[in-house]
Parts: C-alpha cells; structure tokens; sequence
C-alpha cells in the first residue's frame, strides 16, 4: 500500500500541471481587465522604458576636477589705501584656481600696523573700563586683538575708556559698507574647466565646447539660449540666474553655487552628452543679521630698519561654491529583464484584481466561485487507497472537458 503511494507521487513528479481558466462572459470585468492591462502597459512602456530609461545600465558614481580662472580688473581709490589697481590675482582668493573661490567686492584696509601700544577698539565690550584697575596688566582681552598692559586711556572723567592693549597698533576701524568699491566686479569673468569620467563605461568629457574655432574662447560668453556650452560666465549673469542682482550683494558679500549636472544617455553618442549649468544663492534666510560673507586677512612687509609691520584687509565679496553632479545610462540586457519580468508580474496582479471582482463582488459569483474552487469529487471518502483513485478520476474528467 505505501509503495502504491509512494510511486503515485513519484510518478506524479513527472506530470505537467496546466493552470485551469474558467471563461466568464462578464463584460464590466472583461472591461475592466483589458483596462488594468492597459494601464500597465502604458505605465511599462510610458513610465519606466521611455521615461525613466529603464533598459539602461546608470552610472551615478562620477568623478570630476573643476579648474577655474578669473578675468577682470578694477581700479579703486579709498583714503587709507589711496589708489589700487585690482587684477584677479589681487582679488581672487585662493589665487590658484580651485573649485571653491572668493572674489573680493569691498574691503576695508588698515595699513601700516605695527606691534606696539594703542587702546582697545570701543566695540570690544572686554576692553571698557573706568580706572587702571580694570585693565590688569598680561590679561587678554576676550575677543579683542591683544594683551592688557594696565592703563586705562580715558578722554575725559565722564566717559568710559579703553583699555591700552599690545597689539597691532591702529586696531582696525569701525567700518560699515556703504556700497561695493570693486563696483564693476560684476564684469568679471570665471573660465570654469570641468573634467568628468563615468568609470563604469570607461566615459570621459569636458565642458568646454570641442571646436576648431580658436578665438571661440576668447569671444563667448555662457547664454542659456544662445551659448549654453561656453564655459566662461560673468559673474553679474550668474548672480542674476540665482535671482539676485550682483551689486547688492557686492556690498556685504554673499554665497553663491554653482551645480554642474551631467545627465549623459550614452546610447545617443558622445556628442549628445552636455552639462547644464544651474546657480543659487546659498546664503538665504529671513534673518537680516546672518547676510553676508567677509573675512580678514594680513600682508606682512619687512622696512629698511627691518621692523615688521602689515597690512590687514578685511575683505567682503561673493563665494561661489562649484559642485558637479550627474549620471550617465546605456543599454544594458540585466536591467531590461528585469524591468520587462516585473511589467510581466504587475500583469498578474491586474488578473489577481479581476478575480477578486468577480468572484466577491458580482452577483453570480458564488456559481463562479463554485466553478473555480473546485474539492475532491467524493468528500465524504477519507482513505488513501481512495484518494489516489479519485485523482485519477479527476484526470480522465479534465481530459474530457478540455
Ligand atoms: C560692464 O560692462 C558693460 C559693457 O562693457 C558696461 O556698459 C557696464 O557699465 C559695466 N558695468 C560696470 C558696473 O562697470
């Protein structure tokens, strides 16, 4: 009895089992098949092939290099500095071209400090005192510029006066920028060379237009219309795409970026692979008081007696912050399957809805469901012996009915 089983089942592995279909003559849920279907087709081919790319391989992990280069100058003529002559090596900072840089609008220069004795700045709360007691001679001055020497310097009885400190002696004045002095800053140019490689299809490129045309860089300016792959860009033009006019951000400085996206579709060649440029104002909030962007720096000069003194600028002007982004697709076998196998089991799914439909929800389907979900013919038989032969039974019925 048990190897009759046991060679039922065995024997059984060998059978091919066809899914059964029952025709319903249902036109709503014939419709609504064909609907589900055709939503998921036009999703499938709409969505994800055309839209989303979906038979192409990506490659989202790129490398780049930016170099920039500034071109400009500018002539101002202040009290302390007298005139000056700004070319990019004067005004951009750092000087060697990096994918972060400053572009000097304002300054103010203190020149001619030297190490010595002088009083506080009044805008160093530290540094107020009425008598020489509150100065106390070797302490440092908490956010000020030196080292208390014990004095106090008053103008008269009634005032508050300043400490005197070792210092830089003069301490930098109070300044508040009235407008930008570099005023034509917005005129200036930056070269921005970016080198970009996709290293899953061994691509590389670089934004600067390939032409013969050796004066073309000489001459063009980026123009979203009209130039959109020249490289060089004023910098009034990309303060003004951020949506910000140059000059009022010359005067207290500001933050600027800079995207390069690459979105490269390398199944339409190599030529057809471009960077679009895209700019925003990084520095936005509704607080006036965190506007702007400035910082100090000191150049140091040796005179004939070979004392040392400096020159300290404190500088205003626009950051712009270059970053570069992208990906880049080709056809590729592994994703279309994939993408086509998972089309194939949405497909299944609209008939999983169907069923569900009208098998619960239309009034004949219990008699659909009865059809369907069919038992063993002979319920009430619980013995193997005769379960094996209803089996057999149930095929020669099925071979009848199909
Ligand atoms: C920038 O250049 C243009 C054309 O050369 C000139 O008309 C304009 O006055 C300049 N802007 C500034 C602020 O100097």
């Amino acid at each position: 009895m048990a190897g009759n089983l046991c060679k039922g089942y065995f024997f059984s592995l060998f059978d091919y089992k066809t899914e059964k279909y029952i025709v319903a003559k249902n036109k709503r849920v014939g419709v609504l098949y064909r609907l589900i279907q055709l939503c998921l087709l036009g999703y499938l081919i709409g969505w994800v092939f055309v839209s989303k790319k979906g038979y192409q391989e990506t490659d989202e992990a790129i490398q780049s290099s930016v170099i920039t280069k500034l071109k400009g100058v500018s002539v101002t003529n202040t009290t302390e500095s007298g005139l000056l002559v700004w070319g990019p090596e004067d005004y951009g900072i750092p000087p060697q071209g990096e994918a972060v840089l400053f572009v000097v609008t304002n300054f103010l220069e203190t020149p001619n400090q030297k190490l010595g004795y002088c009083p506080e700045s009044p805008k160093v709360l530290d540094g107020h005192c009425l008598e020489d007691e509150d100065c106390e001679e070797g302490k440092l001055v908490a956010v000020g510029h030196g080292v208390m020497s014990g004095r106090c310097l008053r103008k008269d009885e009634n005032s508050t006066g300043s400490c005197e400190i070792f210092a830089w002696c003069p301490i930098e004045r109070k300044f508040k920028p009235q407008g930008p002095l570099l005023a034509n800053a917005e005129n200036f140019t930056i070269y921005m060379k970016n080198f970009i490689q996709f290293p899953k299809f061994k691509f590389s490129k670089s934004n600067v237009l390939e032409t013969t045309d050796e004066s073309y860089l000489k001459k063009c300016r980026y123009n979203e219309e009209l130039n959109p792959y020249c490289p060089i860009f004023r910098l009034g033009d990309i303060t003004s795409r951020a949506g910000h006019n140059f000059q009022d951000m010359a005067t207290f400085g500001g933050s600027i970026g800079i995207m390069i996206q690459w979105d490269c579709d390398l199944d339409k060649g190599y030529s057809s692979c471009h960077p679009q440029y895209h700019f925003t104002r990084l520095d936005i909030t509704n607080k006036t008081i965190t506007v702007g962007f400035n910082f100090r720096h000191a150049r140091y000069y040796k005179d004939a007696a070979g004392e040392t003194y400096r020159s300290l600028f404190k500088v205003y002007g626009v950051r712009f912050n270059i970053m570069v982004h992208g990906k880049a697709g080709k056809f590729s076998i592994i994703p279309t399957a994939i993408n086509v196998g998972s089309g194939l089991a949405l497909m299944g799914a609209g008939a999983f809805l169907c069923d569900m439909v009208l098998l619960y929800l239309m009034k004949k389907g219990t008699s659909y469901r009865e059809r369907k979900f069919e038992g063993p013919r002979n319920m009430k038989s619980t013995s193997n012996e005769n379960s094996v032969e209803d089996k057999k039974d149930a095929e020669e019925q099925d071979d009848l009915t199909s």
